[in-house]
């Protein structure tokens, strides 16, 4: 029994050596952890149980035979983030480049199957160059299967991504399909097509960080929900981001102890929003005010700053904040922020997290560059997202609410269960100015009658209780009352059962 015992030892030390020291040391020497290492950050300690170390592939092209490795260049297996279980994939680098075989493909499907039937997170680390090229076909099969199970997971399982490597070609579409992508600052890309390829096809010279590194994908393209500074800032992140989730979508959302008392009133509140209605004030204020003890997971922090997207707590349980910005193109609504706000609120929908939403919106974006972009179906989107959540949705709307992003921001109309305003509320189809020269334009070159027309209608519109008399406000609350209020209103609605017509499923403007 011994020498089984001391053999199984020695097989393990090998599998665990993956590609070998070698290449190990050029992983750290890149600034990167291995496959390990970043496993072990990321669970609690010794709660990683690792699946298939012995797997390997059995490609026997190219002198391949003779070149087998075990784990086959990705190890997979289950831990727990705090107590909770959640499946792990971390594609090895030191072993062919992380590249996926069949047999690795197998091991990601089993992880993919596990988590999925047993309902619980997935989280994949993605550190590789793409399909396996001497294993060809089987690659791409591979690759279909692992594709497929994302969207069989996708709105049952929270499934996360984090890019801590090259992801290029097959690489990129599982992630794609995944509820969020974290990329990496400067070791990290992700590209379809590498920078030699783009050279053929289009004649462009670009460097991969600049084709796909974190700062684009971050900021211009959104592939990215966040970039961290190095591996383990984003493991460590990714364990806050866990503790904020659901294990599915029949799980309950998470409750956290918290300290911080929920009838808290805040008087620093009655004077964020300022006399003058053009002067911005940074709703981050507002939003790390009302959630407990400041603590808020900002997704896509860096695209679309004009709206705030992410996850807090009220009175421990989650609440997803979505939050027009009246510091960023004064909080409007463009065709990225509908984007980002859209793809956001559809996820907590999908996981029964409740919704909640901060209004300062002066309209949507005018212009060619928006038109021609698709803001109307862009804007759509978000209009569709929040009339489909079936979530428990509260609403406060702290400064304007003007036009269709009116409706469109959670509105009871579209079935908002609590609408708040702030006394600062102005719900009007649109502003002062905008009205005055279109109502009255006979008189615009008389600049007396116009400040007159103006103050008129600012009086009667400008204000939240046109909008109240009518109920499409419920209660016009004090700024300094917000947090109460809101946790008061989430506990009202805790058992809100509500469900749309069945469908195959939905046809949102994509
Ligand atoms: C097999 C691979 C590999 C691959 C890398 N390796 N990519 N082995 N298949 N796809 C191996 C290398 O041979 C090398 O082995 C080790 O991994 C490290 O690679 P290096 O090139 O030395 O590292 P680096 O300079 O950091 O470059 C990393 C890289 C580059 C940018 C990822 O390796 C690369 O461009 N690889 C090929 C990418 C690619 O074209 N993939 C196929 C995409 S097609 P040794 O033994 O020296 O350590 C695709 C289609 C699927 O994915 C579509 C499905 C929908």
């Amino acid at each position: 029994m011994q020498d089984i015992i001391e053999q199984l030892e020695a097989r393990r030390d090998e599998a665990r050596l993956g590609g070998g020291q070698r290449r190990i040391d050029a992983q750290h020497g890149r600034g990167k952890l291995t496959a390990r290492e970043r496993i072990d950050l990321l669970l609690d300690e010794t709660s990683f149980e690792e699946f298939d170390m012995f797997v390997q592939h059995r490609c026997t092209d190219f002198g391949m035979e003779t070149q087998t490795t075990p784990g086959d260049g990705v190890v997979t297996g289950w831990g727990t983030v705090n107590g909770r279980t959640v499946y792990v994939f971390a594609k090895d680098f030191t072993v062919f480049g992380g590249s996926l075989s069949e047999t690795h493909a197998q091991k990601i499907m089993k992880i993919q199957d596990m988590a999925l039937r047993n309902r619980a997170p997935i989280i994949g680390i993605f550190d590789a160059g793409g399909a396996r090229i001497q294993e060809g076909v089987a690659a791409l099969g591979g690759y279909g299967e692992v594709f497929y199970r994302n969207v069989m997971a996708s709105g049952v399982i929270p499934q996360i991504s984090v890019i801590m490597g090259p992801c290029a070609g097959g690489d990129v579409y599982s992630p794609a399909m995944t509820d969020f992508i974290f990329m990496v600052k400067d070791t990290s890309y992700m590209f379809v097509t590498g920078p030699d390829v783009v050279k053929t096809v289009t004649n462009e010279t670009v460097t991969a960080e600049e084709l796909g590194g974190a700062s684009v994908h971050a900021t211009k393209s959104s592939i990215a929900d966040k970039a961290y500074e190095n591996d383990v800032e984003a493991l460590l992140q990714m364990r806050r981001l866990v503790d904020f989730l659901p294990s599915s979508n029949i799980a309950p959302v998470p409750e956290m102890p918290s300290f911080d008392d929920p009838g808290r009133v805040e008087p620093s509140l009655d004077t964020l929003v300022p006399d003058n209605p053009n002067q911005p004030y940074d709703m981050y204020e507002l939003i790390s005010k009302v959630v407990d003890e400041g603590d808020f997971f900002e997704i896509q922090e860096a695209h679309a700053k004009n709206i705030i997207t992410g996850f807090g707590r009220v009175e421990g349980k989650t609440v997803d904040v979505i939050a027009n910005q009246p510091m960023v193109l004064a909080g409007v609504l463009d065709s990225d922020a509908s984007r980002k706000a859209a793809r956001f609120v559809r996820f907590c929908d999908c996981f029964e997290i409740p919704l909640l939403t901060f209004v300062d919106v002066p309209g949507f974006l005018p212009g060619t560059d928006q038109e021609y972009g698709g803001l109307i179906k862009h804007g759509a989107k978000l209009l569709f997202a929040y009339s489909e959540a079936t979530v428990p949705k509260v609403t406060v709307i702290t400064r304007k609410a003007y036009g269709g992003a009116y409706d469109v921001m959670s509105s009871k109309h579209i079935g908002g269960d609590i609408n708040y305003a702030w006394p600062s509320a102005e719900i009007a189809v649109m502003g002062a100015k905008g009205a005055v020269e279109i109502i009255f334009r006979k008189d615009i070159g008389d600049a007396e009658k116009i400040a007159a027309h103006t103050e008129s209608y600012e009086d009667r519109f400008c204000s939240p209780f046109v909008a109240a008399e009518r109920g499409y406000i419920d209660e016009v609350i004090l700024p300094r009352n917000t947090r109460w209020r809101i946790a008061r209103a989430f506990n009202m609605l805790a058992n809100k059962t509500m469900e749309n017509p069945w469908k195959k499923h939905d046809n949102i403007p994509l």
